[in-house]
């Protein structure tokens, strides 16, 4: 195209265009076409058997996996689960209630502080009430001593326990996780939490748990060392929703949903915005792409052959 523009622009492509004919190309002697028959048959029959073994060990491997006897959660139609569906935030108000009056007791959520909830589920004057039930041990002062204070908006969740070994020790060696950002961690999301925190039941005939362990379908290995933490009425919700067992498990879902993503609101507005300012900003650039094209793809080029 290149040579052949310069051509038409010099006036006269004589020079460029009567090229010999007759040039040599060497030619790749490796293509599959210029094999022997026999050749062709065998490397055939090489890449038929590859491919078939191969598919066939992943099959096998794939129907041996034990991790495969658990039980998958299914999809809840969360509210928040649409593209530009925001989250539930009286949802998220009880989820924290719940958390406080329920998980809190052996998970701790180290990345949330008490100001996080600012403006998401509870006002400034509820949160610093709230934080003021705590005690934070802070310091030291001027005597070199640590001492404790009521809890601040800056403040941090409250751990329960002071270290991991110490809540291994209170639950029979099974570590309690930090809950900030349990559903990005878990596959499932909040899908998995909801199943794992209703899902609890007897085991099936034949299948025995140890002492301290308990039956839940859904969590890998099917034996959990963290007992039924909710039933219906656990706790009763400030806003008067009937608190039961789903119910309860759907609101701390949310909250946690908000905690392992705070910016999940804020995420889906932009990318409103940006969905609008692409509708008005893509026609506009495919009409000017046209418009500045014109002179190139409206150009015909001929080529008289020399009298
Ligand atoms: C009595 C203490 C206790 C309470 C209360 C409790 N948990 Fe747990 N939780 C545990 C322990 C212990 C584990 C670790 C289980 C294991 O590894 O076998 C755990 C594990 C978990 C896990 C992780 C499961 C996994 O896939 O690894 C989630 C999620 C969870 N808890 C959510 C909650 C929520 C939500 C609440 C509040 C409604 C709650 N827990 C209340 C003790 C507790």
């Amino acid at each position: 195209m290149a040579a052949l523009r310069v051509a038409v622009l010099a006036g006269s492509g004589r020079g460029l265009l009567r090229t010999p004919t007759a040039m040599k190309t060497p030619k790749a002697n490796m293509s599959f076409a210029s094999l022997p028959r026999s050749k062709k048959v065998a490397l055939t029959t090489l890449g038929v058997v590859a491919a078939g073994g191969a598919g066939l060990a992943l099959m096998l491997h794939q129907s041996v996996k034990a991790s495969e006897l658990e039980l998958h959660p299914p999809h809840y139609p969360w509210s928040h689960a649409g593209p530009l569906s925001s989250l539930d935030h009286a949802s998220v108000r009880r989820g924290y209630q719940v958390y406080k009056q329920v998980c809190a007791a052996c998970h701790s959520m180290e990345y949330l502080a008490f100001r996080n909830l600012v403006g998401v589920s509870h006002t400034e004057a509820e949160i610093k009430a709230i934080a003021e039930e705590f005690e934070v041990v802070d310091g030291p002062d001027e005597s070199g001593e640590m001492f404790t204070r009521p809890g601040k908006l800056s403040d941090y969740f409250p751990k329960p326990y002071p270290n991991a070994e110490a809540a291994r020790a209170a639950n029979n060696g099974a570590l309690p996780p930090d809950l900030s950002y349990i559903v990005n961690a878990r596959h499932g999301g909040e899908d998995y939490v909801f199943s794992l925190l209703t899902g609890y039941c007897d085991p099936p005939a034949g299948v025995s748990v140890r002492e301290g362990l308990y039956y839940n379908p859904y969590f890998p290995g099917q034996a959990i060392a963290m007992a039924p933490p909710i039933y219906n009425e656990v706790l009763e919700f400030d806003d008067g929703t009937p608190a039961t067992m789903s119910q309860v498990a759907k609101d701390v879902c949310t909250f946690l949903r908000w905690a392992a993503e705070p910016e999940h609101d804020q995420r889906k507005r932009m990318g409103l915005k940006l969905l609008l300012g692409s509708a008005i900003l893509f026609p506009l650039i495919y009409y000017m792409k046209r418009h500045r094209w014109t002179v190139l793809k409206s150009r015909k080029i001929a080529y008289r052959p020399p009298k």
